[in-house]
């Protein structure tokens, strides 16, 4: 006999949404199960047995999980439609059937790694925040950091509604026109970088991520993918905790 399962764990294990936007989705109303419609977020029901329709169209057949890891462009939306009819990353992912969304988001300007799947239990353990999953960026700013700013951002940041945990900084270039940082965060709160900047008086001309735990984006072409290998898929959702945490410098 098959295990129940919360709605919008089966929604995002179907490559409906993400678990957070599939619980938007039913809040909206769009769900059926049996035909009724269902709006509490700790509905369960039984895969196999109980039929679910989103948006009209039934959910539930056995779905083949997919695993990308795409280097992002700037000019592209990190979300799956876009009402003003901008470019999403889901443009740059055409050829794949199965339906895919981002893992987390970068900003429309922000360039780089970007995990996309239809897998839920992936997006879940990358996304809590107790996994403390390493996120590298390479920021060029228009400035130098001074042994005081380097100080703060490795103590933590105050970033308006938000102390930042201290970060990794390491300093790649500096030249008359700015410098280029590599930051490495383990949260994603919105526009981290670029706000950890701002709040010590620079501006973030070019935001690149470059590494999410042990993933890299190296070899990748800009807007193009690969697919991520079975163990890279283990080691990101936790089952190989040795090697999880990544970041190129190890701790300071
Ligand atoms: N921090 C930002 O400021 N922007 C991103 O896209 C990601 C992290």
């Amino acid at each position: 006999m098959n295990k129940e399962v919360r709605l919008q764990k089966f929604m995002a294990d179907q490559g409906v949404a993400s678990r957070r936007k599939s619980e938007e989705i039913i809040l909206e109303g769009r769900v059926r199960v049996n035909s009724k419609i269902v709006k509490e977020l700790g509905s369960k029901i039984i895969p196999g047995v109980d039929k679910v329709i989103v948006d009209g169209k039934s959910i539930g057949g056995r779905i083949s999980y997919v695993y990308l890891v795409l280097n992002k462009p700037k000019g592209y939306l990190s979300t799956t439609d876009d009402p003003k009819n901008r470019k999403t990353v889901l443009d740059l992912v055409k050829d794949i059937d199965q339906r895919i969304y981002p893992v987390g988001r970068l900003d429309y300007n922000t360039e780089g790694l970007l995990i996309m799947t239809n897998d839920g239990d992936l997006t879940y353990a990358m996304t809590h925040p107790s996994k403390e999953l390493k996120k590298t960026y390479h920021a060029t700013i228009d400035g130098v950091l001074s042994i005081e700013d380097v100080a703060k951002m490795r103590k933590g940041v105050d970033i308006g509604d938000y102390v930042t945990a201290p970060a990794e900084v390491y300093i790649l270039e500096e030249n008359a026109d700015g410098s280029v940082i590599e930051l490495i965060i383990h949260e994603g709160k919105y526009r981290q970088v670029r706000r950890m900047f701002e709040a010590l008086g620079f501006d973030v001309k070019r935001l690149v991520r470059t590494q999410i735990g042990n993933i890299t984006k190296k070899g990748i072409p800009r807007g193009k993918y690969r697919h991520l290998k079975k163990t890279e898929v283990k080691v990101l959702k936790g089952q190989n905790k040795r090697k999880e945490r990544g970041g190129k410098h190890g701790k300071r």
